[in-house]
């Protein structure tokens, strides 16, 4: 039977205790991590969120009922402890915070027992994480798991005050809605009043937020759950939280301007890293060019380099008709690997076949000056070395290159040099680089749906001297929209705002709606704007992914107390789910079979 805590106040966390309440008489109540029965004497680690306390039992100090019920003590049971905290005796434990002390129990109380759990409550487990994920209420338990989560607290917490410091009010938008287009699925809640029509849940806020601008709020966030139903990845859950963010009577500029400082704030306060203001900033044409890319790592160089004009004249087919179609032909340097084994290199061109490249090409230059290339015999000496030279190849360097259209090209050299990266130790993983990617293009030409879409969203204008090619040439507009980057990983994105209807129209316009359409959808955005609405910009960060990459987590799973896994379910509590016909009845659905 379990006994209660009737008369009994915990003190303080069993981390918390330290050389200084040497003395004191404290009452802890945690679990016990380990109980180690040594005869007279038995050593109980209690744990608790704050860390673990060595408690200490001998029948002389606590009395034989005490001194019994120690005995019975296993892992996980919780337990309330009253006891003196004294030195250490021998040597301390470093590895604890509390490791100079020790508590000497006068009494316990067994608040609950506890079966065997599945795994061990410990850190850095090697636990399967679907039997992790399975049983999380006890994964939550481990040390590093809480210390993920008590910093995402730390981290909301610096935010809100930041945010509330620079005058931004805090309104919650809602959960119920109409379609937000953010380019993903959306999840959708059948009404039961409205036979037949369908809630979706919130992409992101948004529609509400720009109406909150309509409405003079001037300077608006959230911390914000969204909901996309998309293949997930390490860094993408189908619901995660935005720190979103909107302002008035602003440019590009000023939500820079804020943006850096909140995550400067949030670095220091959370990590004690410094961060340098302005953090740098690179067009999207930079970006893609150098590192082929809309994210680049920058922590490392292998730059790409474009060599379509040194090679347009050669007799390599694969390169000329690349460049015959409108496309490029781009190589990385791979430093220092002319040796690399050819069935590494193989791999190298599976691994591009695999982000949508027909071959892969090389060049090594051997530590004799000479060439080792799978296309040498298309080209003339003269040729390869002025590819050579383009590429600043010396002797013992490897030569990666790609030809396609300017896509693929960038999409596979972007991969390639992050998978090298990586593979070679070239990546310095204390380091967190920061830019803003800005001026990304306007529209982006979708072969599937043979129209434009909106790259960051259709409300998202257009740079001021590109406006009117809007009608002439649209693929070539720039939009006034940036991303923020860390470490390779696309942390946030925002833009400035459409404010004029006339333009509103246009834009859906390109975008392949008819007016009927573009009010049927978004009708409430384009009458608000009909009202007086000012200029407005905005942006929202990626909470989930922030976090990982400030805890070094290896996913955004690792900093979401209930996250789901790859197959969007969720595997402790089962959803999704089947449900009753009854319920299906009321909400007027009716299933078609499924194969499972
Ligand atoms: P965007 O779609 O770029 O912009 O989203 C902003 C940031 O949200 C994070 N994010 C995700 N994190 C985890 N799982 C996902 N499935 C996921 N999808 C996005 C990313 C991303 O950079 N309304 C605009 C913002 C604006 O214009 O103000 C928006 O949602 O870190
Ligand atoms: P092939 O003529 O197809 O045998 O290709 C000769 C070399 O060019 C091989 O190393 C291929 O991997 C490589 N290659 C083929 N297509 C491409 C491409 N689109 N870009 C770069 N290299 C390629």
């Amino acid at each position: 039977m379990a006994e209660s805590m009737k008369g009994l106040k915990r003190t303080c966390r069993c981390g918390e205790l330290s050389a200084a309440n040497i003395g004191e008489t404290v009452t802890v109540m945690g679990w016990v991590q380990k109980q180690r029965n040594k005869g007279g004497i038995i050593f109980v680690d209690l744990r608790d969120r704050a860390g673990i306390l060595q408690v200490i039992f001998e029948e002389s100090e606590c009395g034989a009922e005490n001194f019994a019920k120690a005995e019975k003590l296993r892992s996980e049971f919780v337990v309330a402890i009253v006891g003196r905290v004294v030195r250490r005796e021998g040597a301390a434990n470093e590895n604890l915070a509390t490791g100079e002390i020790e508590v000497r129990a006068t009494q316990v109380r067994i608040l609950s027992e506890a079966e065997t759990p599945p795994f061990q409550i410990e850190e850095n487990s090697k636990t399967k994480e679907e039997l992790r994920l399975k049983y999380r209420y006890l994964d939550l338990r481990r040390p590093d798991i809480q210390r993920n989560l008590i910093l995402r607290s730390k981290i909301t917490t610096t935010i809100r005050s930041f945010m509330t410091d620079e005058g931004f009010l805090e309104i919650e938008t809602p959960i119920l809605n109409k379609s937000t287009p953010e380019g993903a699925r959306d999840y959708l809640v059948p009404s039961r009043i409205h036979p037949g029509a369908f809630y979706a849940l919130p992409q992101s806020p948004q529609l509400f937020k720009q109406l909150l601008m309509c409405s003079g709020y001037d300077r608006y966030f959230q911390i914000a759950k969204c909901f996309r139903d998309e293949d997930l990845r390490a860094d993408r859950q189908p619901e995660f939280t935005q720190v979103d963010l909107e302002m008035s009577f602003v440019d590009v500029d000023d939500v820079i301007d804020v943006t850096e400082r909140m995550v400067q704030r949030v670095c220091r306060e959370a990590i004690g890293l410094d961060v340098e203001l302005p953090l740098k900033r690179m067009t999207w044409t930079d970006a893609m060019n150098r590192f082929g890319s809309d994210k680049p790592d920058t922590r490392f160089g292998m730059e790409l380099v474009n060599v379509s004009e040194t090679v347009a004249g050669s007799g390599f087919g694969v390169f000329t008709s690349a460049l015959e179609n409108g496309g490029s032909v781009r190589g990385i340097n791979v430093k220092g690997q002319a040796g690399m084994p050819r069935k590494r290199i193989d791999a190298l061109v599976d691994f591009a076949k695999g982000c949508g490249a027909k071959g892969l090409a090389y060049l090594s230059v051997q530590p004799d000056g000479s060439y080792k290339s799978s296309f040498a015999k298309f080209m003339t000496q003269e040729q390869l070395d002025a590819l050579v030279t383009a590429m600043g190849g010396e002797a013992g360097d490897l030569l990666l290159f790609a030809a396609d259209r300017d896509k693929i090209v960038w999409n596979v050299l972007g991969a390639l040099r992050c998978e090298l990266a990586e593979e070679l130790g070239l990546v310095d993983h204390n380091r967190y680089d920061f830019l803003w990617i800005t001026e990304f293009p306007q529209l982006e030409w979708s072969e599937e749906e043979e129209r434009y879409v909106a790259m960051h969203h259709p409300f998202t204008m257009p740079v001021d001297e590109d406006l009117a090619m809007l009608d002439t040439d649209p693929g070539k507009v720039r939009a006034k929209a940036y991303d923020i980057v860390l470490n390779g990983v696309e942390l946030g994105g925002g833009s400035v705002r459409i404010f004029q209807n006339d333009v509103q129209e246009k834009m859906f316009e390109v975008l392949g709606f008819t007016k009927e359409q573009a009010y049927n959808r978004f009708g409430f955005l384009l009458n608000a704007f009909k009202y007086g609405v000012p200029p407005h910009a905005g942006l929202a960060i990626g909470l989930d992914r922030f976090v990982m990459l400030l805890t070094k987590a290896e996913s955004i799973r690792e900093v979401i107390a209930f996250p789901k896994v790859k197959d969007a379910s969720c595997l402790m509590t089962g959803a999704p789910d089947v449900v009753d016909q009854a319920q299906l009845d009321e909400l007027y659905l009716a299933l078609k079979s499924v194969e499972k």
